[in-house]
């Protein structure tokens, strides 16, 4: 229907309209409409959508801000004329007791105070309004009716007014209560809105399985569940263990069939009821907000912590809390006035890869990054996105010129999801990997069973900086002040070749140097000289001992009493610490077996950097009988009893192992005063117990 060369105007008059949305002008009302039909097609009949939602959204409400502004223009098939169907001939048809709406969306602070501003116009309300502010989930709508307390319908979106009749597959969801206790508040007939979803952790685990089955991957959560629900064998839909949540009560009638929906005095009381009769409420990432400041300060956390939470969703949900205000919003033929969506930002965006370099590492492997034409993504503008090996560029079919999607989850570094083959022209190139190295132009190399080519020259000039930086960092000897663009410009002077020269750097030309003052040079010489004292899982960590991480420097820094004592230890030495295997062993003892690597150390330690085990090498026995062992624990907050120190090393004395990050991983988080975002996060996981300072104590005495 669309060629590679009509579908790649659509993708450039698209890029252009949305540089300037506000600008876009009347006359441009018919290729608005063409452009959304194509992405239409796109999403819908390919299944395979080249623009983001969000950039979808945006030239959709261009469309509808110029059809309001000149209705006299709207045509039958426009867009903004139809309401998304799914219907299937597979189920019986049936009619909703209200249609299925949508919802209007915002993207920031600003479009939430213009809808607080409608609000008020549409109520008169000049006092304080609350909001509830809810997940905006992304998964399958699904509709249930429950009559004499009774489920006895479920069905899919359709088309907004009738939908599919799926009640034996809702019927298999345990997150559906079968029956529950509406009488006790008058109400006989109920329709409630939801979303059935699928966990991201088990997503994944269908996805692992369905790979071992030789069966065709689940692009994402949302289209698993929109399939579970539509299995024509309950069994089937059973397995794919959908939640479903509530988040609306439609319609309400009593049994003489008068409107019930009063029977709650706003959208946090009807929330609350539903959870308390036993329907899966989000309640952990609900929030009832009291000004629209609240509204968009909880928006902009949940969205930073989103990849915490165990669903997907693709933003929130704001609706106005008492429900007589809601009453006298209303609704437009497409939303309700009184709820919008805050849609997150985009994760995926679509680019074009127009160049590839070639990065050495610290060990000489040799990484291929991509140079995209920059966007925006999650908020960040992104430009480079490495491809890894040569065995993702040929997997993935990626070739210079090529349009390409790209994706960025919260703090997850961006990646090329695919490249978009359909688009290409006769410019498109392949991309030739090197067989020299891009620094020093020996010969790759490459060993069986590794995916990255290597520089085999360890004096190559790009591997020695990496090394360096490496060995500076944070986590190896911690040296504040020194990174990437210190160390070139340092070897490009001649200072540095190997880790000993940083202990012997000029600093009185330094301090002359651009970009360096005293202060700045004075801080470093500080930084360096502090590094000496070191303990020596630091310094093993810092020496690039290909796959020696820090755990591992860690382990063996805790049996050995001095760093050179390594020369000597066999194979049977290292493989008896659990989880130093053969091949760490062989690269720890190849390193020590060089004598130009123990003339190093030799001249480390002559000017003074610590090679002897220290204090902080030594193991941390957990003991494996306390009152919390085998747990992980994390303090935050003011603590007001003792220092942090402290109650991490009661925590260690009680069995429980410190940790730095809240994740699926952390036990206990024990919350101080003023305790922030590691405390909602974790609140938001839901996982984690959480307790105050005194029940820590109790916990343990
Ligand atoms: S309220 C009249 N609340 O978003 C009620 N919708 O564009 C209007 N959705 O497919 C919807 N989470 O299924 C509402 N907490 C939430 C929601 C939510 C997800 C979906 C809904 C629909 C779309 C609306």
């Amino acid at each position: 229907m669309y060629d590679a060369k009509t579908q790649k105007e659509y993708i450039q008059t698209g890029k252009a309209l949305l540089d300037q949305p506000d600008q876009v002008s009347v006359e441009q009302l018919p290729i608005l409409r063409k452009l959304l039909r194509f992405h239409e097609w796109k999403y819908y009949v390919q299944d395979d959508p080249i623009i983001s939602d969000y950039e979808y959204d945006m030239l959709f409400k261009t469309l509808e801000r110029l059809e309001v502004a000149h209705p006299e223009l709207v045509t039958p098939d426009s867009p903004t004329q139809r309401v998304g169907s799914d219907l299937s001939s597979d189920f019986a048809t049936v009619t909703h007791l209200s249609p299925m709406l949508s919802l209007e969306n915002s993207y920031n602070a600003e479009d939430l105070e213009d809808f607080e501003q409608q609000v008020r116009k549409l109520t008169g309300e000049e006092g304080p309004i609350t909001y509830v502010v809810e997940p905006k989930f992304d998964g399958s709508t699904v509709t249930l009716i429950y009559e004499n307390n009774y489920l006895v319908r479920g069905a899919t979106r359709g088309n907004g007014q009738q939908g599919d009749d799926i009640t034996p597959n809702v019927k298999t969801m345990p997150t559906i209560p079968l029956s529950a206790d509406f009488s006790a508040r008058s109400i006989h007939k109920v329709e409630l809105r939801g979303e059935a979803l699928i966990r991201k952790d088990y997503f994944d685990k269908i996805n692992q399985q369905r790979a071992i089955d030789g069966l065709p991957l689940f692009a994402n959560p949302r289209n698993a569940a929109a399939g579970g629900l539509r299995m024509k064998d309950p069994k089937e839909a059973a397995q794919r263990r959908l939640d479903t949540f509530v988040y609306q009560m439609t319609f309400a009638q009593d049994l003489n069939g008068n409107d019930a929906t009063d029977k709650f005095a706003s959208h946090s009381e009807m929330l609350q009821y539903l959870s308390e009769i036993g329907f899966l409420v989000p309640n952990d990432l609900i929030k009832v907000c009291k000004n629209i400041t609240e509204v968009s300060d909880f928006c902009k956390w949940a969205e930073a912590n989103r990849e915490q939470y165990p669903y997907e969703i693709d933003g929130m949900v704001v609706k106005v809390n008492r429900l007589d205000l809601q009453k006298q919003c209303g609704f437009t033929s497409h939303h309700p006035r009184w709820a919008i969506a805050y849609k997150f930002k985009a994760k995926q965006a679509t680019s074009i890869l127009e160049d590839v370099i070639y990065q050495v590492g610290k060990v000489g492997a040799i990484t291929p990054v991509a140079k995209i034409k920059p966007v925006e993504l999650a908020g960040v503008t992104v430009s480079s996105v490495s491809l890894h090996n040569e065995e993702f560029i040929r997997s993935k079919d990626i070739r210079i010129g090529d349009h390409v999607v790209v994706e960025r989850a919260g703090d997850v570094i961006p990646y090329i999801v695919k490249s978009l083959p359909d688009l290409r022209d006769e410019s498109v190139k392949p991309i030739a990997f090197p067989t020299h190295c891009p620094s020093c132009q020996t010969t790759l190399v490459k060993e069986e069973d590794v995916a990255a080519w290597r520089c085999p020259n360890y004096h190559c000039p790009e591997q020695v900086i990496q090394r360096m930086v490496h060995f500076v960092s944070k986590n190896a000897m911690n040296i504040d002040g020194m990174g990437e663009s210190q160390v070139r410009k340092f070897y490009d002077l001649g200072w540095l070749n190997n880790f000993d020269d940083i202990y012997r750097l000029p600093y009185d030309k330094i301090r002359s140097l651009e970009g360096f003052g005293q202060r700045s040079a004075d801080n470093l010489q500080k930084a360096i000289e502090a590094s000496k004292n070191n303990p020596i899982r630091r310094l093993l960590y810092g020496l690039s001992i290909h796959h020696l991480g820090r755990k591992a420097s860690k382990l063996i820094a805790g049996q050995v009493k001095h760093v050179l004592d390594l020369k000597d230890w066999d194979l049977e030495q290292f493989t008896s610490i659990k989880e130093i295997g053969p091949i760490l062993a062989e690269n720890v003892m190849a390193f020590f077996k060089i004598p130009e690597n123990i003339s190093l150390l030799e001249s480390l330690e002559s000017l003074g950097v610590n090679l002897n085990q220290t204090e902080e090498d030594l193991p941390v026995e957990l003991p494996t009988d306390g009152p919390l062992s085998g747990k992980t624990i994390l303090f935050t907050g003011t603590l007001v009893q003792m220092k942090r120190k402290e109650a991490q090393t009661l925590a260690e004395k009680a069995g429980a192992k410190n940790i730095s990050a809240v994740s699926k991983n952390l036990n206990i988080l024990v919350a101080g005063e003023k305790a922030g975002s590691k405390l909602k996060k974790a609140q938001a996981l839901g996982t984690v117990k959480i307790m105050d300072e005194q029940a820590f104590l109790d916990l343990i005495s």
